[in-house]
């Protein structure tokens, strides 16, 4: 069984203090839940605050927005994946459509950062979408697939299952328009036959795919409940601790539901 993976995309949001805040809240609304896996992901500034704010607890881990492929050299400006694993971070997000649509990033560079993140035991969190254009135009699988092969070329098997896909489609991305539960399964379902050809199928059945675009708490468990849905990464939403939880407590309800039906 897949566990559920539920992140908290903070995109260019919160100072230190806010973030500090905003974990003590958390820690208090998730009470002991471990059902669902947790990861915060400040912009970097915080992420120091973030980890220390955390105290150790392992059931809520830290993620990063981005980071570049090299290992270290002239490149101002830019963020190691050895860096972040210095700063005890976890995973990184790689290749969010505002990376893709704002700073001209591509499948190629995606899959640079993914091999070196997975060279510095960094979990990578690979986000794939189609717009609305391509979506009207019945291109929304030709846009997958070419994101997913490109994007995760040369990964070996045992790479696979440590990363995770996040299908966020860019036409529901902050618009409050989230894709139908439906829909979303559709895209998810695809993407894991995907994942089968470029890996095989024990592997493509362990990984977890993620939904993101204006998840929130009242459509969170609809998303949550459909069978290749295995989380969901959460901006607007992430940005208050409360509404965050009942994201991640939604989660943790439907893996306790799966639980049950399979005993
Ligand atoms: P949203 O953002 O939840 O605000 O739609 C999701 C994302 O961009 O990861």
């Amino acid at each position: 069984m897949r566990k559920k993976i539920v992140a908290a995309n903070w995109k260019m949001n919160m100072l230190q203090v806010e973030a500090a805040e905003f974990v003590r809240d958390l820690l208090q609304e998730l009470g002991d839940q471990t059902a669902a896996e947790v990861v915060i992901v400040p912009p970097f500034t915080a992420i120091p605050r973030v980890v220390e704010a955390l105290g150790g607890a392992e059931h809520v881990k830290v993620g990063a927005q981005n980071m570049y492929w090299e290992r270290s050299g002239a490149y101002t400006g830019e963020i190691s994946a050895a860096m972040l694993r210095n700063l005890f971070v976890r995973y990184v997000v790689l290749g969010h459509s505002e990376r893709r649509q704002l700073f001209g990033e591509t499948d190629e560079m995606v899959n640079r950062k993914v091999h070196a993140a997975q060279d510095a035991t960094l979990r990578p969190i690979v986000c794939v979408g189609e717009t609305l254009k391509q979506r009207d135009a019945g291109q929304v699988e030709e846009v997958l697939e070419g994101q997913l092969r490109r994007g995760l070329a040369g990964l070996e098997t045992k790479a696979f299952t440590e990363t995770v896909i996040a299908y966020e489609p860019v036409w529901a991305i902050g618009t409050g328009r989230n894709a139908t539960p439906a829909q979303a399964q559709e895209a998810h379902a695809f993407i894991r036959s995907v994942l089968r050809e470029l890996a095989d199928d024990a592997t493509a059945a362990r990984i977890r795919i993620q939904y993101g675009g204006s998840v929130k708490p009242d459509n969170a468990r609809a998303l949550m409940s459909q069978p290749d849905i295995d989380g969901a990464l959460v901006g607007g939403a992430s940005l208050e601790a409360r509404s965050f939880a009942q994201i991640v407590l939604a989660a943790a309800e439907d893996a306790l539901d799966e639980e049950r039906l399979s005993s």
